[in-house]
């Protein structure tokens, strides 16, 4: 049997559903082409550690289904310091790995931008349920993201009925209003507040009133976690739609929902056709990009050009929002 390539693969920042999707297909692509994936564990973190080990197309069975990731993943700010940087290249030179496929959102991606300036072969594949990287339409986690939305202000939705009130339901995103634009949209809210629409509280409260104007017996306002330097936290904020409003206001934050849960077929479609060009792509050579998602298809984006998206939201579609809250 010739010597199989050894290659290592990560997934570091915020987990994502559908990471272990991606996972399986580098493994199981890799193996049929000659490669010998190397699991490398908790991001960043296990690589300056040295914390990996050979993985074989049995290694990945029967994860496809889980959210998460089987080789667990680190915020790692030892990752940003020379001495750590420095650390993380021995180690990919002691373990002889010819190249490194790095699956995580525009954070870890940056770090791989940095490994492939510094001469390491880096594939770069978008997980996050933040959907913040310029590049690429979708990431890996987004459409599981969006379900959980959907599936809890379908059951806020009951409760705000049955008592008349007023709901405020903080998402995630960082600083992106993508999970709170399409999730308020698919999931119907009244009023969505996003970093990348400047709605002032009085704005809010206009809309809210608008809709009870209309004969609407609830409301249902979806808040962007990044509008809190603008507008303080959603509890603060709902309190002050309760002072002008003088409605009842409740406050829910999914919080971490938002990142578990078993991936949608979508996300473990794109995960699987993602890892499997990577490994396609390390098999060929073909190195320092991100495989991207654009219009429904794979393509390659120098990892360079891979920075946070901003605006991370289709104001076309905000305004579509708005109208269908009428
Ligand atoms: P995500 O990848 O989900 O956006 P983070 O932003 O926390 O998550 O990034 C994950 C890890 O990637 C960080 O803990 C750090 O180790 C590394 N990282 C982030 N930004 C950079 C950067 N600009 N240069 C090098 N490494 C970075
Ligand atoms: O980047 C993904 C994300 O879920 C953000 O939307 C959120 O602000 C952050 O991670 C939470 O980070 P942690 O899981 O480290 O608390």
């Amino acid at each position: 049997m010739p010597d199989r390539l050894r290659v290592g693969i990560l997934t570091s920042g915020g987990d994502a559903p559908g990471m272990n999707a991606a996972l399986r297909a580098f493994v199981r692509r890799g193996w049929e082409l000659g490669l010998q994936p190397v699991g490398i564990r908790r991001g960043y973190a296990g690589l300056i550690s040295g914390d990996l080990s050979p993985l074989t197309p049995r290694d990945v069975g029967g994860i496809l289904e889980l959210g998460g990731t089987f080789l667990g993943t680190a915020r790692c700010p030892e990752f940003l310091e020379p001495a750590g940087q420095k650390q993380a290249l021995e180690i990919l030179r002691r373990e002889n790995l010819a190249a490194l496929v790095v699956i995580g959102g525009e954070g870890s991606l940056a770090g791989a931008n940095w490994l492939s300036q510094q001469g390491v072969a880096v594939v770069g594949l978008p997980a996050s349920i933040d959907n913040d990287i310029q590049g690429t339409d979708l990431a890996i986690g987004v459409d599981t993201a969006l379900n959980t939305v959907v599936w809890a202000l379908n059951r806020i939705r009951d409760t705000a009925l049955a008592h008349g009130r007023a709901f405020l339901v903080e998402v995630m995103g960082r600083q992106s209003g993508y999970i709170a634009l399409m999730g308020g949209l698919a999931g119907g809210a009244e009023v969505i507040v996003v970093p990348e629409v400047p709605l002032s509280l009085e704005d809010i409260v206009a809309q809210v009133e608008e809709g009870y104007r209309k004969g609407k017996r609830h409301s249902i306002v979806v808040v962007a976690e990044g509008v809190r330097e603008r507008l303080g936290t959603t509890s603060q904020l709902a309190r002050a739609i309760e002072e002008a409003t003088g409605l009842e206001v409740r406050v829910t934050v999914l919080g971490h929902l938002q990142r578990g849960g078993s991936p949608t077929a979508f996300d473990r479609l794109l995960g699987s056709q993602l890892g499997a060009q990577a490994a396609e792509d390390v098999a060929a050579g073909k190195c320092g990009h991100l495989v991207a998602w654009q219009q429904g298809k794979l393509c390659s984006i120098p990892l360079a050009q891979v920075t946070r998206k901003s605006p991370a939201i289709d104001l076309a579609l905000y305004r579509l929002a708005h109208s269908l809250a009428t």
